[in-house]
């Protein structure tokens, strides 16, 4: 802090006023920063706009512009309030840089940007609640190549929590789950995919995380769908019984498979909680994760320790799979402590399943394994920690 309204974060400087402005958020904000930067690096000569749809006091504006290598920012809030301090704010942007500022709700500006035939390089919409009907709007108003870096903070509907709401807002079934902020990452590009596709066009997820609270994506819209694109869409089953987990593609959809569960008397198999049509490919791209922690050495844009061990964190877990458990429950069905996660990830490689640590939560196992080989090997490692 620099004063008692003003706060510095990164190469800004900025007062925060009366409005939302939270410093925790700032990992979020370093990230924008750094994929305009790299979005920078490919345009080369030509030009970087951005759009800050939701710009609260416009710190990422700011930012846009002074370390993300923006030639043209655009600032935009919907609260006219905010307007003057949103001119102070933007007073520091580089006189090179270009600016505009306005007090529109996102649907108006980016109908507008639809209208006039604006596109942007990046598109920041860092929004409250759900800005799912905001997707073809905003989808329209990104260039090919470009990206489109969303927040919800609608937690309930995509964690499972309000089965109604996620039917609305996603076409989706959320259940309970124990990776919820990954079915809530998934349930939002699924819906993004759908929407790009329903337009001619293609998404890929580039980066996707969360603490909790905001569930964040950044994906680039590719003029076309990828070939084989339509199979990344599918259902994520949940066996409450035995823990198992099952994923099948839209394309292949077929029965889903017996679990370990044993069978009632009455012959019924036990009930799977099955959430989706949600994203089941990648969650992040790790050449663009790469690029970005490059940039963060030396180009001036900044990146604090939490968000390059995050960072990190997400580049060395694509996310190819949902099925993911918590190493926690894991022991607690095992009656026993919890396996070492990185023995179990090494073992399950070493037998040939693509098996990593989630980088979306903590303290989560990812696996293409059978359910019953991922408990027995936990089961023997936890023997052999004891025997140590
Ligand atoms: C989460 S805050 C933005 C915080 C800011 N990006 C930051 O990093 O500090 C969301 C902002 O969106 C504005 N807002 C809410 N609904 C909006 C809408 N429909 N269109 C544009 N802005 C909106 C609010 O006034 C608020 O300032
Ligand atoms: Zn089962």
């Amino acid at each position: 802090m620099s004063g008692p309204h003003h706060y510095c974060e990164g190469q800004a400087v900025v007062e925060t006023g009366g409005g939302f402005f939270r410093p925790s958020s700032r990992p979020a904000r370093d990230f924008g920063v750094l994929l305009a930067r790299t979005l920078a690096v490919l345009a080369a000569e030509g030009p970087v706009r951005v759009l800050d749809g939701m710009a609260g006091c416009g710190i990422r504006a700011l930012r846009y512009g002074l370390e993300g290598g923006a030639t043209l920012v655009w600032a935009n809030d919907a609260d006219p309030d905010r307007l003057p301090l949103l001119e102070r704010n933007l007073a520091g942007l580089p006189l090179a840089v270009e600016r505009r500022l306005s007090a529109a709700t996102a649907q108006r500006l980016l109908a507008d940007c639809l209208v006039q035939g604006r596109r942007f390089e990046l598109l920041d919409l860092d929004a409250f609640g759900c800005p799912a009907a905001l997707f073809p709007l905003a989808l329209e108003a990104v260039a090919f190549g470009g990206v489109l870096y969303l927040a919800s903070t609608d937690g309930r509907s995509a964690t499972g929590h309000d089965r109604r709401a996620a039917v609305r807002r996603f076409g989706a079934a959320a259940r309970a789950h124990p990776a919820s902020w990954e079915i809530a990452l998934r349930l939002q590009l699924g819906l993004l995919a759908r929407t790009a596709w329903a337009m001619g066009r293609g998404i890929t997820p580039l980066l996707s995380f969360s603490e909790g609270r905001a569930f964040r994506t950044a994906v680039r819209l590719e003029r076309h769908p990828a070939p084989g694109d339509e199979g990344q869409l599918g259902l994520l089953a949940h066996c409450h019984g035995c823990g198992d987990q099952q994923v099948q593609s839209l394309l292949r959809l077929g029965r889903w498979r017996p679990c370990d569960c044993p069978v009632a008397p009455s012959g019924e198999a036990p009930a799977l909680a099955v959430s989706g049509p949600l994203w089941i490919g990648a969650l992040q791209d790790p050449p663009t994760l790469t690029a970005m922690l490059q940039q963060a050495e030396g180009s001036g844009a900044h990146l604090e320790r939490a968000g390059r061990r995050l960072l990190e964190r997400l580049r060395n877990d694509p996310g190819a799979t949902p099925r993911c458990w918590p190493v926690d429950v894991i022991a607690r069905r095992l009656a026993q402590g919890p396996p070492p996660l990185a023995e179990l990830v090494a073992a399950l490689r070493a037998q040939g399943f693509t098996t990593g640590v989630s980088g979306v939560m903590a303290g989560q196992l990812r696996s293409e394994a059978p359910w019953p080989l991922i408990m027995a090997t936990a089961r023997s490692l936890v023997a052999a920690t004891a025997a140590r």
